[in-house]
């Protein structure tokens, strides 16, 4: 997967879906990139790749009119070598100044991957993955630098990983490292990204790239609601099924940014990598500075080619949990079904009536611990509210799993509220400057996690609950951005790294929870999906997607989220009509066709419930069972519908023997046009037997792909039957299921 052409100092990285070749300039030893996209052949040679015109513009070497940077496709592009895009590495140096020169040192190659601490990354075994690690040095300072790719051998996919060490004796300031640098000529690419708000997260949007720089970011501790870790570019022609794409993903949950620069020559830079913004790390002699890993997948099968790809990944060699490819427990959350206002024996009649659903692990959500009763405190006070709990969270635990239940609890552990012992004996643990404002989110201060010292009280205190109490599944929130970032630990120098420092703390927790506690199910919380991110998902196989469990914004959110995740990390639950964030009413069968295609769950409140509702759930419940396994496991495509009033998802299983589609409608039209469903990833030469409903049918997979299902809600055919044809109407759903006969 990896050649080296030892004379001319070339890369190139291959396998059957993409290749990517780099080499080492002449005269300057600088890395430049000659090729990256669908496999190449290898050459002896590949000198004919080379971009060498003379254009007006500085050169690096005196009368070397060819070494103008500006114009070279670089891999580590860095400030003060006549290239005057935005570089990939920014330090100060003792004088003041930041020019630095990187040169080729040499390489290594090896087998198999494992994450480098502490950063979550992708990790695989010798036949599935292939390292190289280039050495670069500067020529006027002891750093040192390593770009670390990988190449997966059945995947479309390279990732970079940046390694910056100061083998000096004096110390340097890092203003900023990139995780990944590309440049590619542009072939008038749109770019997608992932976009909103808390409630409407990762809405896709798509735009033309247009000259100078165009970003996503995050300055707000997070990966945030506003915008994901991901961006990707695409021909203007490219749709679901076609077209070429190259998505980049940053494996990172905190201040991160996604940058595309293009320049009057049409080169496309694409840069990933910890955001700039207020980021400076004092890089001490003999330490190394880790850079989140970045993934970039190729496609030319348009963006499903691209979701798979990282859904492949990210299942196989980035989640670490033992749950990643176990069946999850359909569980039944508190939080919509009670808020904070419970007690004892409310929890347990909850739990009792979600028994009777079919429902499997019951998860007490915020309200449990300290006296909290609304979002005004007891965070950091991890023991339970004996108010509400009088007999103690392990008695109520053991009555729940003496119904047959498993056992949920939520954290948010990140947090501290000021009428708690954590916060009175500490108010300097928190994020803030002690002499100037330090603003509340949700009631709630930040504490430093930079500080090793705090995250582990705030484990200690987590491990003595579930020391206690056994615990199957844990639900880790964390509910505001940090807006005045200062630690009272660090020195002045220092400050530009507290949200850096925050997130590896995160990190940290994350890690010794998952390594303590294998058994336990992590899904991941930030407001809902504020850190929906590739560095969640190592730790977490699930995440909650979106606080809004709207069947019809979920259709929206759910399809932009799966554009990265696999739909076994997203977290989708059924919840109450009217619905409380949009007050929509939507059927109980378009709520569930919709959280089919995620982790399934309920969040509403049991005892509710009519007996035909009732019913209706433990149908429900059983018919997720069924499919579990495809949906978790399968194939996911986005199916083209033509317009945004109907939306339609597909999942096949990976030997192609069954799939599942489901189609929405959300208003419906008046005599509308005929409705036909091109399905994709089915085998063509194979008969599926169709069933929806009361309904089946055998077609071929190549006329279910080139005809599709016919959908017209008309009466077929028959005159009679026009008057008394059953329409979908606004909000609505139908869900098929094939099988390879
Ligand atoms: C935000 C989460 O996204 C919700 O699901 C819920 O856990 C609340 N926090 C609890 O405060």
């Amino acid at each position: 997967m990896i050649i080296v052409h030892e004379q001319d100092l070339l890369f190139h990285l291959k396998n059957t879906q993409v290749s990517y070749v780099f080499r080492v300039m002449e005269e300057t030893g600088i890395l430049e990139n000659l090729y990256y996209g669908s496999t190449i052949s290898d050459y002896e040679n590949f000198d004919w790749l080379l971009e060498r015109e003379i254009r007006p513009g500085n050169n690096l070497v005196p009368e070397k009119l060819l070494t103008s940077l500006e114009h070279i496709k670089q891999e580590m592009p860095v400030y003060g070598t006549t290239d005057f895009r935005y570089p990939a590495l920014e330090v100060t140096y003792p004088d003041g100044d930041s020019i630095s020169h990187f040169r080729y040192q040499g390489y290594k190659i090896f087998k198999g991957k494992e994450a480098v601490k502490p950063l979550p990354a992708t990790f695989g075994e010798a036949d599935q993955v292939q390292v190289l690690e280039v050495f670069l040095k500067d020529d006027y300072s002891d750093l040192h630098l390593t770009l670390r790719y990988a190449i997966y051998k059945e995947l479309p996919v390279i990732t970079r990983q940046t390694f910056l060490q100061n083998k000096g004796q004096q110390d340097y300031l890092l203003k900023h490292l990139a995780s990944l640098n590309i440049d590619l000529p542009n072939e008038q690419y749109d770019w997608l990204h992932l976009d909103g708000a808390w409630a409407r997260e990762n809405h896709l949007s798509r735009e033309k790239i247009h000259r100078g720089v165009q970003q996503v970011s995050s300055t707000r501790g997070a990966s945030s609601h506003v915008h994901n870790p991901f961006l990707a570019i695409c021909q203007p022609q490219t749709t679901e099924s076609q077209g070429k794409v190259y998505g980049f993903s940053l494996i990172y949950s905190g201040n991160f940014q996604a940058q595309i620069e293009l320049d009057n020559y049409d080169y496309l830079r694409i840069q990933l990598g910890i955001n700039p913004f207020q980021f400076q790390w004092q890089l001490r002699s003999g330490e190394t500075f880790v850079s989140p890993e970045a993934v970039a997948v190729f496609s030319l099968h348009g963006f499903s080619g691209m979701t798979q790809a990282f859904h492949s990944l990210f299942r196989r060699h980035l989640i670490r949990s033992s749950w990643k490819d176990v069946p999850r427990p359909v569980l039944l959350n508190s939080w919509e079904a009670a808020y904070f206002d419970f007690d004892e024996k409310k929890i347990l009649d909850i739990a009792g009536a979600s028994k009777e659903l079919g429902v499997e692990l019951f998860v007490l959500d915020d309200g449990w611990f300290g006296s909290r009763n609304s979002d005004k405190g007891s965070l950091g006070n991890w023991t339970e509210n004996c108010e509400k709990l009088p007999r103690g969270l392990a008695n109520l635990v053991r009555d729940i799993k003496a119904m047959g239940l498993q056992f949920g609890l939520w954290f948010e552990p990140e947090m501290v509220s000021d009428d708690t012992p954590l916060y009175q004996a500490h108010p300097d643990w928190i994020i803030g400057h002690p002499k100037k404002n330090i603003s509340q989110g949700r009631n709630q201060y930040v504490l430093d996690f930079g500080n090793p010292k705090i995250v582990d009280v705030i484990y200690d205190q987590m491990d003595k609950i579930l020391k206690e109490v056994p615990i199957d599944y844990l639900k880790l929130d964390m509910n505001r951005y940090i807006s005045e970032a200062y630690s009272s630990e660090l020195s002045p120098v220092q400050q530009g790294e507290v949200a850096h420092r925050y997130i590896l703390g995160v990190y940290a927790l994350y890690d010794r929870l998952a390594n303590a506690y294998p058994h336990i199910l992590i899904e991941s919380c930030a407001g809902g999906g504020a850190r929906f991110d590739a560095g969640m998902l190592y730790y977490s196989p699930q995440i909650w997607t979106s606080d809004d469990t709207d069947a019809v914004e979920r259709l929206v959110i759910q399809a932009g989220t799966s554009m990265v995740y696999p739909l076994s990390s997203m977290g989708s639950h059924v919840s109450a009509v009217p619905n409380h964030q949009v007050a929509r009413t939507t059927s109980l069968d378009m709520r569930k066709n919709v959280a089919f295609f995620g982790v399934f769950g309920y969040e509403l409140n049991p005892l509710a419930l009519t007996q035909e509702e009732k019913e209706q759930i433990r149908q429900q419940i059983k018919e997720y069972k069924a499919y579990q396994e495809l949906i978790m496991q399968g194939d996911f495509y986005r199916l083209a519908t033509g317009d945004t009033n109907r939306i339609a998802w597909m999942v096949v299983s990976p030997d192609q023997s069954e799939a599942l589609v489901g189609y929405y409608q959300i208003l419906a039209q008046p005599n509308p046009t005929y409705q036909r469903l091109r399905l994709r990833g089915l085998k063509e030469d194979d008969c599926y037997q169709v069933i929806e409903a009361n309904t089946e049918s055998q077609r071929y997979g190549r006329d279910l792909e080139s005809i599709g299902l016919l959908l017209s809600q008309n009466y077929l055919g028959h005159e009679p039957e026009y008057w008394s044809r059953e329409m979908l109407g606004d909000f609505s759903s139908r869900l098929v299921y094939l099988k390879r006969v």
